[in-house]
């Protein structure tokens, strides 16, 4: 097949709807408040009750008792459950926090009773009422700093070259800090949301709001013991996930609960308040970087060791993810613990690990080139690797990272830049530059679609998600440029576990996987075409399907080929190291009365092969970026150590950057070819353009004042 030739040409070589800025198909349904998201789905779903979750108010421990008799008493109340009726339900992959059932507390607004009723206030006010008493647990330990001395240099290091000990002892130069990054919430705009209908308790459907269909419906299997087949899940439009609705929730577990014990749907939405301790965010990290270097600025050890917590079996935050694979050096030492904690699940929050680690890697980087005399932009090209550090017999599929530096220096106007700090006035404002690298990798997953002729359209199918990302209209491009038609000849279907299982949206692979598969399924409905013809690789265009003298239109197809499934992904996974690269340039004002610190001016380089829309793509990295800002400046899940939970319930106390925050800003693409990476040669951006703003932004204030902060937030207090 053409597709997956790395060298080859293929037919996206010569695109015509690909790679161009095609608006969203899906904005007019999102600005004028008619795409139905999940909790809104009258359209489908006949007399839906409502329900409301109750939380646990310990951290820890277990329920002595529950009384719900005034709950079920109470005006317009249909149904209670309590945790303690249910067994204890199952737990599917990284899933690790059991959702419901059982005595057993693991944390804070763990959720320990469902109220159904008639309206959505009935069941808040009856869930008020329900009376719970706990045996807490003995008190717990919340010092991460404390854990991590306590681990330090024991366990396995997830990655060792050569003898890093003797390249720090020998070095001409050598750096040798922590950093902290503090938890963060995925603050979504759309809380955690669905309407189940389990009333006859064997057939389950569930509209939700999640970033993976298939996972969702293997995790409701596991969970309730039932064969999948039994459950369709839809999730069409999703307001935000970034990583938080990669996994099944509460909301719709209980809500299935509920639904099955009134017999009739049930829609959940988890509040505010409960979902920053009832649902998953990105671990606090600690982390220490010891890095050697010749006075060349040839690193020649890296040490990164970090800690991140989670509940038992969790993943944590692993900080050094990207620490073996981003800069070339002779010896490296790479370790992460992960601490139990009695703290809500910690999980995936877009780019996991790598957008926590580069946080204090990055600064790191920028420190050491100060010590070296060296610009921080020349320092980060020196020690570019093509073969992947930890590995040298592997190379990069593609990895152009010094031209990203190259080409935002260029734009960016870096050459201006004072090395020295505190010197760059602009009136009050002491004026700074900052630089990072961004590193994410680019998994590919296999993804599968559906392709037919329905209604004088092409229609494709597939379970892939949308989640603000872009994919119905990348999906649609696709889809048109494989059949020789216009975006608007393409109907796309997403997200419903009827269709096709794709890669979802996760990992920043959706693109380029789910493309894959829907580029599969369409070039199988040419064959099936030209096998029909009698014909060898026909031409199609323009809605006609040409071969030699003949000539048929696309639509006449319909009724005489039935739907083609088809799944693929690409193929030199293990030969090639496959990830994206990035430069972030920023400017920041800090206001030498007030210590009030601005973000000015950003620039993005990015190197994630072939864009398959420039406009969407772009959305994708400025959305990175902005919730770079909000990393670097304000976002801090606040720990309350007596209570072990997340005291900031809300977006008022939990601060994501807003408008008002947010500058100028520039994106570069470079626009290569990855052939190994997928087979439109594309690779993810939505999780690179996270990576390294923060850093970016902490070296960019240490230039305008000369106050190096290593613990995020950077907050005006820390500048004193
Ligand atoms: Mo991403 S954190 O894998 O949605």
């Amino acid at each position: 097949m053409l597709f997956n030739d790395p060298a080859g040409q293929n037919l996206f070589d010569r695109s015509r709807v690909v790679g161009q800025p095609h608006r969203r198909i899906d904005g007019p349904l999102k600005v004028t408040g008619t795409a139905p998201y999940a909790y809104e789905r009258h359209d489908v779903v006949q007399g839906q009750l409502y329900g409301y979750p109750v939380g646990s108010t310990i951290s820890h421990g277990r329920i002595a008792s529950m009384n719900a008799e005034a709950a079920r008493a109470a005006p317009g109340v249909r149904a209670v459950v309590t945790t303690l009726e249910i067994e204890p339900l199952g737990i599917w992959n990284y899933n690790v926090a059991r959702l419901f059932g059982g005595d057993v507390v693991e944390h804070y607004h763990q959720a320990i009773a469902v109220v159904v009723a008639e309206t959505f206030e009935e069941a808040r006010a009856a869930a008020a009422l329900i009376e719970v008493e706990y045996e807490p647990g003995d008190p717990a330990e919340y010092d991460l700093d404390a854990a991590f001395q306590r681990l330090e240099g024991t366990g396995e290091p997830g990655t060792v070259v050569g003898d890093v000990e003797a390249a720090l002892d020998s070095a001409a130069v050598t750096l040798d800090q922590m950093y902290h990054t503090p938890s963060e919430s995925h603050a979504m705009m759309e809380p955690f949301a669905s309407i189940v209908d389990w009333s006859n308790g064997e057939d389950m459907t569930v509209w939700t709001s999640n970033q993976m269909i298939e996972w969702n419906r293997q995790a409701l299997a596991t969970n309730f013991d039932i064969d999948p087949d039994r459950i369709r899940v839809e999730s069409p439009y999703v307001g935000g996930g970034f990583g938080g609705k990669l996994w099944l929730r509460c909301d719709a577990v209980l809500a299935a609960i509920g639904s099955r014990a009134v017999g009739a749907p049930v829609k959940l939405a988890l509040p505010r308040p409960f979902i920053m301790n009832n649902s998953t965010h990105r671990s606090a990290t600690v982390q220490r970087i010891r890095l050697a270097a010749n006075e060349d600025g040839k690193l020649t050890g890296i040490w990164h060791e970090a800690a991140s917590h989670s509940l038992p079996g969790g993943r944590g935050e692993n900080a050094t993810a990207q620490t073996p694979y981003f800069y070339g050096t002779e010896t490296m030492r790479v370790q992460h613990h992960v601490v139990e904690m009695a703290l809500p699940e910690a999980s995936d929050m877009r780019a996991p690990g790598e957008a926590s680690g580069l946080m204090a890697l990055e600064v790191a980087m920028d420190e050491m080139a100060e010590k070296l005399g060296m610009d921080p932009v020349e320092f980060r090209k020196v020690n570019d690797s093509q073969v992947n550090p930890s590995n040298p017999e592997q190379p990069f599929s593609d990895r152009n990272f010094v031209e990203c530096l190259d080409r935002g220096a260029e734009a960016f106007g870096w050459s201006e830049r004072s090395a020295t700090p505190g010197e760059n006035r602009d009136g009050a404002w002491m004026v700074g530059h900052g630089v990072a690298g961004a590193y994410r990798g680019a998994l590919v997953m296999p993804s599968g679609a559906r392709a037919l002729l329905e209604n004088g359209r092409l229609v494709t199918e597939t379970d892939m998600t949308d989640i603000g990302t872009g994919s119905y209209t990348i999906l649609a491009q696709v889809a048109a440029e494989t059949l020789g038609l216009e975006v608007d000849d393409v109907e796309m279907r997403l997200a419903n576990s009827a269709y096709p299982v794709s890669s979802g949206s996760g990992g920043q692979f959706g693109a380029a996987s789910s493309t894959a598969g829907v580029y599969a399924a369409c070039m199988a409905l040419r064959e099936r075409i030209a096998e029909r013809m009698g014909v060898e690789d026909p031409e199609f265009r323009d809605g006609q399907v040409v071969a030699g003298g003949t000539e048929r239109a696309l639509s006449d197809f319909e009724g005489e080929i039935d739907a083609v499934d088809a799944i693929e992904w690409g193929e030199f996974q293990s030969e090639y190291q496959m990830a994206t690269f990035g430069a972030h340039f920023v400017e920041v004002g800090v206001h030498s009365g007030t210590g009030e610190i601005r973000v000015r001016r950003m620039l993005a380089v990015c190197d994630s092969g072939r864009i398959l829309n420039p406009r969407t793509a772009r959305s994708q990295v400025i959305g990175g970026m902005t919730m770079g800002i909000g990393g670097a400046l304000s976002e801090d899940m606040a720990l309350d150590t007596e209570r072990g939970m997340f005291a900031n319930h809300d977006l008022a106390g939990y601060e994501v950057a807003v408008h008002a925050d947010i500058p100028e800003q520039e994106v570069i693409f470079l626009d290569t070819l990855d052939g190994i990476a997928s087979p439109l040669k594309a690779k993810g951006v939505g999780e690179l353009g996270l990576c390294g703003v923060a850093a970016a932004i902490a070296n960019a204030v240490y230039n305008a004042t000369g106050v190096r902060v290593r613990d995020y937030p950077v907050t005006t207090d820390k500048l004193l």
